[in-house]
């Protein structure tokens, strides 16, 4: 008989509850941990639903996913979004299978029960011919997402009605990500792409939340690419290459991950020739003095290259990108990716921007490709039973640099190469994961 473990665990969560930088793989593979992952950290956390530049006029939707579920974010006549399951309630047919569009109402394609914007039931077909028996409108429209949130323009929902606001879950990091995450004129998602990734959606979470170690090597043959090709490029990898010192990472409660350096250093601009230099003066120009006038000199100075905002949502402020890691089972996720700009930069600046991210960070990008390929060759080896019981390293700075400096709020290591933010969001997900939730949830 196996040992009892707390909230019906198939592992010891133990080393990651308590920070001892060990990773027991099975957390990307097993189905039993998946499908708890799915109930308590993804029905309960902030999830990203949509950008408000997407969801112009009333009736204009987009499709998504909270985990596995499928919903549909919608604008509503008064203004406001609403967020319900893409699932009829009759026999459970998903309601729309377009990415996007603009709808007055939404009408099953099984039988033919129709959904207002809002996701109430609006008609039943043939309800006195067929069904003989009234409908209860209220007890079968659409479920709703409880809590719908929009944070300078990016939508958040969620299922857990008692969660803090969005911006209060962000704790400490909110400091940090607000001014990334705003932008002249508001922000504007310039497109989005998406593509299948054969593996669990943790390891692109915790690299982007934490991981610079991995820049230097991983895109070691990327760099050098750039570095030969595109003018203006650093000549040398050590000009490429982000400043291990001079930089923070931030250990936060609620799991979200970031590093930081104190102003954008010459040797991170470097990576933007994959734009144009015209983004650079944009970013330079009227972007920064507009950060300068709304969050002062030192908020709109530190720089935010990498983070990932806990659970799924990783942000690239170096290269415009916001993807969400939609999982797909243990063994699979989806990268959504959104380009995003400040909505008043120039139609040609916006262009760039627009090529650049692909460029680097899109499907193809020259970036992407490294970083997809060790994930699914990480997921790979984990196939192998043996291989599955080896604990990974996570240690990098265990106990030596976690300290807190005036400049930067949050409990931070004072390196920008540091494990602590992976730790604390693996701490995070953890006790989650071995929580319950309350049944009225
Ligand atoms: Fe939607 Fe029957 S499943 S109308
Ligand atoms: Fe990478």
């Amino acid at each position: 008989v196996p040992p009892a473990r707390p909230g019906g665990l198939p592992l010891d969560l133990s080393d990651l509850l308590e920070e001892r930088g060990r990773v027991d793989p099975r957390i990307y593979v097993d189905p039993e941990v998946y499908e708890l992952e799915q109930e308590r950290v993804f029905g309960r956390s902030w999830l990203f639903l949509a950008h408000e530049s997407q969801l112009k006029r009333p009736g204009d939707f987009v499709t998504t996913y909270m985990g596995e579920d499928p919903i549909i974010v919608s604008r509503q006549d008064d203004g406001s979004v609403a967020a319900f399951l893409n699932q009829c309630r009759h026999r459970g047919m998903r309601l729309t299978q377009a990415d996007a569009g603009h709808a007055k109402v939404f009408t099953c394609t099984f039988h033919g029960w129709t959904y207002d914007r809002g996701g109430r039931l609006s008609s039943v077909r043939d309800e006195r011919e067929i069904y003989r028996c009234p409908v209860d409108r209220d007890r079968w429209s659409a479920v709703r997402v409880p809590r719908v949130e929009s944070f300078l323009g990016f939508i958040f929902g969620s299922w857990d009605e008692h969660a803090p606001s969005f911006r209060d879950s962000l704790g400490d990091a909110a400091w940090y990500l607000e001014p990334h995450l705003d932008g002249l004129g508001g922000t504007e998602v310039l497109g989005v792409t998406k593509w299948t990734v054969h593996c669990n959606w943790k390891l692109g979470a915790e690299q982007f939340g934490s991981d610079g170690y991995h820049f230097g090597m991983t895109h070691l043959s990327a760099l050098k690419a750039l570095m030969t090709q595109v003018p203006g490029a650093p000549r040398s990898f050590q000009e490429a290459s982000p400043p291990p010192d001079g930089g923070r990472q931030l250990k936060n409660a609620q799991g979200h991950g970031l590093m930081a350096v104190p102003f954008i250093p010459n040797t991170l601009r470097g990576t933007r020739p994959v734009f144009a230099p015209k983004v650079n003066a944009w970013l330079d120009g009227p972007r920064h003095d507009f950060l300068v006038r709304k969050y002062g000199e030192t908020r709109a100075s530190v720089f935010v290259p990498a983070c990932n905002m806990f659970p799924n949502v990783g942000f690239l402020p170096v290269v415009n990108a916001l993807r969400v890691w939609q999982p797909k089972g243990p063994e699979q996720m989806e990268i959504w990716s959104y380009v995003i700009a400040d909505a008043d930069a120039p139609e040609d600046v916006k262009q760039a921007i627009r090529l650049g991210s692909q460029r680097s960070f899109g499907a193809a990008g020259i970036f992407e490709q490294d970083d997809t390929h060790v994930w699914t060759e990480i997921q790979r080896v984990l196939r192998g039973r043996r291989a599955r019981r080896e604990l990974f390293n996570l240690e990098m700075d265990s106990g030596t640099c976690e300290d807190v400096e005036a400049r930067f709020p949050g409990t931070t290591a004072n390196r920008t190469f540091s494990e602590v933010a992976a730790r604390a969001f693996y701490r995070r997900w953890a006790s989650l994961v071995s929580t319950e939730v309350p049944h009225e949830r």
